[in-house]
């Protein structure tokens, strides 16, 4: 058996060169190449393909019809993204001409409500089929689909299974997609990564792409591979044509810079979508063919949008702290006005603040009915929408969608009541063990100490031996 490893890290070192902080601190971090990809012989793919061909010869598990399908395919989309993904940058990104928007991933006890935005796909974090249906219920009437996170790596998803730990449990993963399109009158997708193997990421998606989901995202980076380790698209090509096989979408993730590469990651893979996270977050005029500048044009729509749907200061000041404003011919800010910007937007304590602040690198944003102009860029943002073939489409099936979903609602709420019912019953019962056991302890600190005679029966030895040094 030969497997060649590729080393992919630009920091990984050969020789045994003097080793700098930073590169000691990114080995502590970086847990090798091995873990990264792999290539393997043919010999050691054979049977694991074989069994890919098997499952590709059987019936997709559950054939579902909704009212309203999404449309995954020939589209810029924006990624799912925890702190950036928020309703100021999913409207800046679908007025920038984004077909789809994720929104970032939500774990299943913590849902929050969420207003319907026309085609928001909402991604949960999970690792509990139950839970994860109950949690879809709660938000079903506001979305239009729903997307499992098995790419995070970060452990505060993994330690709990949930997020990339998924693509080491298949069982686990494929038992979630299926108890959502079971339950669920909305489209199911995906978002895993590439495993270490080809024939092991064939194999999983195969799996994944026969329960009856509507879209695969795939990042084309391992679990383990850094964001700034180039995403390895051609590793995606060949689960784009077991979807196609399928006829179920795949959207390639990774590296993706808007239309100026979407040509090269389609040419690539053979997928017609492209997901895109970080460049999305820099400037989310990424969408557009044109793009247009972060600080001159995106900032006072952010102040403004921010204004009007009252988002946290907090979240607001760190999606301008993301943005950066772009260079010439773009943007017309030199490179010092640039870095004034920047520091403007670190030191800003308040919308009001930056509105002032950017004045110094000619920048004017006027604040005066701040609230207005955001409800103003919603209308034009609807108006934009509505010329969207899908728009008439979603209208049309609007009412349908929603009678799908109240026919089910008493069953669900009685489903939710349960799951609540059942955390309230374990945090009483949690709380109850704490105080009994706190009881015990102080009970045990303040009984008195038995001397040495009735220590020494105790032990069953005598008070010359218990005093003795
Ligand atoms: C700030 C940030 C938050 C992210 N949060 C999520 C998340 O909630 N769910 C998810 O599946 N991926 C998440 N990701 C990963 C992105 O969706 C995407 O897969 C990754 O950034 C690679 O795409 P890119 O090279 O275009 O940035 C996040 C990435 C970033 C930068």
């Amino acid at each position: 058996m030969v497997s060649v490893v590729r080393p992919l890290s630009p920091t990984a070192s050969l020789g045994s060169s003097p080793v700098s902080k930073k590169q000691k601190r990114d080995q502590r971090r970086d847990p090798g190449p091995e873990t990264r990809v792999r290539e393997v012989s043919d010999e050691e793919a054979a049977p694991v393909l074989s069994r890919v061909r098997e499952i590709m010869g059987l019936p997709v598990e559950t054939e579902k019809k909704y009212a309203y399908e999404l449309e995954y395919n020939s589209k810029l989309v924006l990624a799912p993204m925890v702190r950036t993904g928020t309703l100021p940058t999913r409207l800046l990104s679908l007025y920038y001409g984004a077909g789809l928007v994720w929104s970032p991933e939500i774990v299943d006890r913590a849902i929050i409500g969420a207003k319907r935005v026309v085609d928001l796909i909402f991604q949960l974090g999970t690792s509990n089929p139950r839970l994860a249906a109950a949690a879809a219920k709660v938000v079903a009437q506001d979305v239009s689909g729903f997307d499992l996170n098995c790419g995070c790596p970060k452990p505060f998803s993994t330690h709990a299974g949930m997020g990339a730990a998924l693509l080491s449990t298949p069982d686990l993963l494929l038992d979630i997609l299926r108890r959502l399109i079971a339950d669920l009158p909305l489209p199911v997708s995906c978002k895993i990564r590439i495993l270490q193997t080809r024939p092991e990421t064939q194999l999983l998606a195969a799996q994944i792409l026969r329960t009856g989901i509507r879209n695969l995202s795939v990042h084309a980076r391992t679990r383990d591979m850094r964001p700034r380790e180039a995403a390895i698209w051609e590793r995606v090509k060949a689960v784009v044509d077991l979807g196609k096989e399928r006829g179920v979408n795949v959207i390639l993730n990774g590296d993706g810079e808007g239309y100026e590469n979407w040509k090269a990651m389609c040419e690539a893979t053979g997928a017609s979508s492209a997901m895109l996270g970080r460049s999305a977050e820099r400037n989310p005029s990424v969408f557009a063919e044109e793009m247009v500048d972060a600080a001159a044009v995106i900032v006072p729509l952010l102040l403004y949008i921010g204004e009007w749907s009252d988002n946290a200061w907090g979240n607001t000041k760190f999606l301008l702290t993301q943005f950066k404003p772009s260079a010439a011919p773009v943007g017309k800010l030199n490179k010092q006005q640039r870095k004034e910007f920047n520091a403007v937007i670190a030191r800003a304590k308040s919308f009001d603040e930056v509105a002032e602040g950017v004045k110094s690198a000619g920048i004017e944003i006027d604040m005066l009915n701040a609230k207005e102009r955001g409800a103003q860029f919603c209308r034009d943002l609807e108006a934009r929408l509505s010329q969207r073939p899908e728009w008439k489409r979603f209208k049309e099936n609007e009412a349908a969608r929603d009678a799908a979903i109240a026919a089910l609602q008493p069953q669900w709420d009685a489903e939710i009541a349960e799951i609540e019912k059942e955390r309230e019953e374990k945090k009483a019962r949690e709380m109850e063990e704490k105080a009994a056991a706190a009881e015990a302890a102080k009970a045990k600190k303040e009984a008195p100490k038995p001397d040495a005679e009735e220590q020494a029966a105790l032990n069953g030895t005598t008070s010359a031996e218990v005093v003795k040094p």
